[in-house]
């Protein structure tokens, strides 16, 4: 049994019970600065540890376990913080923002006596793991081609969103495609769209609404990724899919989040046309449980949660395609059962750092860059 530390009562709200219905985490506690939004979120999760700083949850010298869900600007150094403590460490996304951060967690990672891994919806979401059902029971044949798109609309968010740049945020569509694939990327080559308006400009330099990359991958044939993240001045509901596209079938994301992806299956040609004739279905995908424990397993739907003390039923929702009562299990079960996880550093970092090149293959102009391979 674990002690896990939630880090962050944003997004961390929606983790602290589903570790508290893990049957190997004995007790979770809550770090997060915001004093009112501390109180609140204890209250109502009903939990009796709860810290104003890592540094003085750390302090205590409980918790075997760290889930980072601070600003990004955090997570390297919380990161290196729990990693140097001797605990393991989880990382909301993305793992860092530079290719030498990288380096510094990867270096943490393999030196530390705890476990990394880096928390991507996007591997666990229904979505992508019966995507990947098709790619390995070979119903897509041999692929054609991949793309995908992240769109969503931050004005109004924290300030630190300002003039943040896409592409180093791509990791919820690198990853689902590489992991289709089956490989890394090689190089990137990125534009930049439109002109940031001046209220939508922050302090690192970004200049582009919208960023689009091609990547060549380390495949023997070759394969086209495309890649698309905007975060202002596109007026596009909030998308974060993929599309693969084989030989056989092909699997496109939903224009509605949540609803049916579509399937296209090719038959072989009956000579009634040109072509081939090509069926298209919708599908509503499975969720697919494995080993999850069964306390998590209605949690990959919207579901409600009832905390200990006899308090008030929480109205829990199930974001990013059921995937977090995946992340959490694999995380704890990987520290309890003394294994790498599946997103473990270097799996991250090849996930993080497609991304962070292609902003850089933008600033200049689409110039083709050579990614670090780990
Ligand atoms: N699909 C996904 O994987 C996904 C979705 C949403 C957010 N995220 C990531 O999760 C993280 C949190 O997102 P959010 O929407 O809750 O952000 P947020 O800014 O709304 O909230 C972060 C929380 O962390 C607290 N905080 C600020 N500084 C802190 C510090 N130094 N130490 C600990 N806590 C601190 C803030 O008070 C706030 O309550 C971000 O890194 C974001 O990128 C990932």
């Amino acid at each position: 049994m674990i002690d896990v530390l939630v880090v962050g009562a944003g997004f961390g709200r929606d983790f602290v019970p589903l570790y508290a219905l893990h049957p190997e985490v004995l007790r979770v506690g809550l770090v997060e600065p915001d004093a009112q939004r501390r109180a609140a979120v204890s209250a109502e999760l009903g939990v009796d540890a709860a810290y104003s700083s890592l540094d003085e949850a750390l302090a205590a010298g409980d918790w075997d376990a760290v889930h980072l869900l601070s600003p990004v600007r955090f997570h390297v150094e919380q990161t290196l913080q729990v990693l140097a403590s001797g605990r393991s460490c989880a990382s909301a996304v993305p793992m860092a923002t530079t290719l030498d951060d990288i380096a510094r967690v990867i270096d943490a990672a393999s030196s530390s006596a705890g476990r990394y891994m880096m928390m991507e919806t996007a591997l666990y979401q229904r979505e992508y793991l019966h995507a990947l059902h098709l790619r390995e029971t070979g119903a897509l044949g041999r692929l054609t081609y991949l793309s995908g798109a992240h769109m969503q609309d931050l004005d109004g968010f924290a300030s630190y969103w300002m003039g943040y740049a896409p592409m180093e945020y791509a990791t919820h569509i690198v990853a689902p495609l590489l992991g289709i694939a089956g490989v890394t990327a090689r190089s990137a080559r990125c534009l930049g769209s439109g002109t940031l308006r001046a209220s939508h400009r922050g302090a690192n330099g970004n200049p582009f609404p919208l960023e689009s990359a091609l990547f060549t991958l380390s495949a023997p044939e070759p394969l086209v990724v495309q890649v698309t993240v905007s975060f202002f001045e596109n007026a596009r509901s909030y998308t974060e899919g993929f599309n693969v596209y084989g030989e056989r079938a092909a699997l496109e994301w939903p224009s509605a989040e949540g609803g049916p992806v579509v399937i296209h299956t090719a038959g072989p040609a009956d000579g009634a046309g040109p072509g081939r004739p090509v069926a298209r279905a919708e599908l509503a995908p499975p969720d697919r449980h494995g080993t999850m424990p069964e306390a998590l397993r209605p949690h990959t739907r919207p579901h409600v949660y009832r905390p200990p003390g006899g308090r008030p039923a929480v109205e829990l929702q199930a974001w990013h395609g059921g995937s977090h009562p995946h992340l959490v299990h694999e995380f704890v079960s990987s520290v309890t059962d003394g294994r790498l996880p599946e997103i473990d550093a270097r799996r991250a970092a090849g996930v993080t750092a497609p991304g962070i090149v292609a902003h850089l293959s933008a600033l200049r102009g689409g110039a083709e860059l050579m990614i670090p391979q780990y």
